[in-house]
């Protein structure tokens, strides 16, 4: 296995590599100012096996990724009554970035998009934390996902945070119905934090196999999250990882994943593996081109589809 894993990576990887399709986030001018060609895959197993090729060791912010996780952190910090009363577990069919909060209660309809994870932000750690307290709760759970101190960019959070005018917009919303109960401009400060810590292929393939491995880091053998928590998040990612592009990737992949603008994507497989891939060109979803070429022939050559 040892030898044959790379090289089936290497191969996929320049299959999919003439691939230029797609185009960088272009609403955070600090990504957009990434290499395109950036291209890597990491596969971790749950016996704590990690093999790779192409840029698995190149840092990127970690931008969508980190909301399944900072929701298990949300999860495992105040249970579940709490975090379900204020975000729902429903796909919205809508992109990341619109408003999407239900009628009647104002909840954002799940934790994957914007509102639901600007929300969950606030739910990380327990409710005295002041804001910088609870960022340092939010990348201290990250960084035992990945079993190693994670940093932050600070100008990819600054630049972010110089064109929050969405997010702002959402948070003002989510205050006006009490969902948020504090200033709206901290929260998406915070959130912006968590979204700009810095991770390479091969530490998004160790935080999905921390899911896979029902919450127990397989490299630093930590348990990070309760097995209840795993459930509901790999739950959660099946239906609403993907966005408005959910439906496609469940037909065609089949496996828990999430994706972030940075380019990078993670899937979940229980009891087997995390996969994750980097590659920084986005189709109109905001989902990595070249990563959902690569999970779906991961997804096709291993028989990983599990719906
Ligand atoms: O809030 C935002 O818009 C970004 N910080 C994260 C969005 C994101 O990664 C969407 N995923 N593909």
């Amino acid at each position: 296995m040892r030898s044959v894993v790379p090289d089936y990576l290497r191969e996929a990887l320049s299959d999919v590599e003439p691939d230029t399709s797609g185009e960088p986030a272009g609403y955070i001018p600090e990504l957009a100012a990434a290499d395109p060609d950036r291209l890597g895959a990491v596969f971790a197993t749950t016996d704590g096996e990690v093999y790779g090729a192409g840029d698995i060791d190149t840092e990127f912010t970690i931008q969508s990724i980190s909301k399944p996780f900072t929701y298990a952190l949300a999860l495992a910090d105040r249970g579940f009554g709490p975090v379900l009363a204020k975000v729902g577990v429903e796909p919205s069919g809508e992109a990341f970035n619109q408003i999407s909060l239900e009628s009647d209660t104002g909840r954002p309809y799940n934790p994957m998009i914007n509102a639901g994870a600007i929300t969950v932000h606030a739910l990380a750690g327990p409710p005295e934390l002041t804001p910088v307290e609870r960022v340092e709760r939010v990348v201290e759970g990250l960084s035992a996902f990945a079993g190693r101190r994670l940093t932050m960019d600070e100008a990819v959070c600054a630049s972010e945070l110089e064109h929050a005018h969405r997010n702002l917009a959402i948070a003002h919303m989510l205050r006006s119905h009490d969902i948020l109960t504090e200033d709206p401009r901290s929260v998406v400060d915070g959130y912006t934090r968590q979204c700009s810590v810095l991770v390479t292929t091969r530490d998004l393939a160790v935080m999905a196999a921390t899911l896979a491995n029902r919450g127990i880091n397989p490299l630093s053998g930590e348990r990070v999250i309760p097995e209840p928590v795993v459930r509901q998040v790999l739950s959660v990612m099946s239906t609403c990882g993907m966005y408005d592009a959910a439906g496609d990737w469940a037909t065609q992949v089949g496996i828990p994943a999430k994706s972030g603008v940075a380019g990078g994507l993670i899937g979940a497989l229980p009891g087997q593996i995390g996969i994750a891939t980097f590659s920084p060109r986005l189709d109109r979803h905001g989902n990595s081109v070249r990563g959902v070429s690569l999970f779906e022939r991961f997804s096709a050559d291993m028989g990983l589809h599990v719906m």
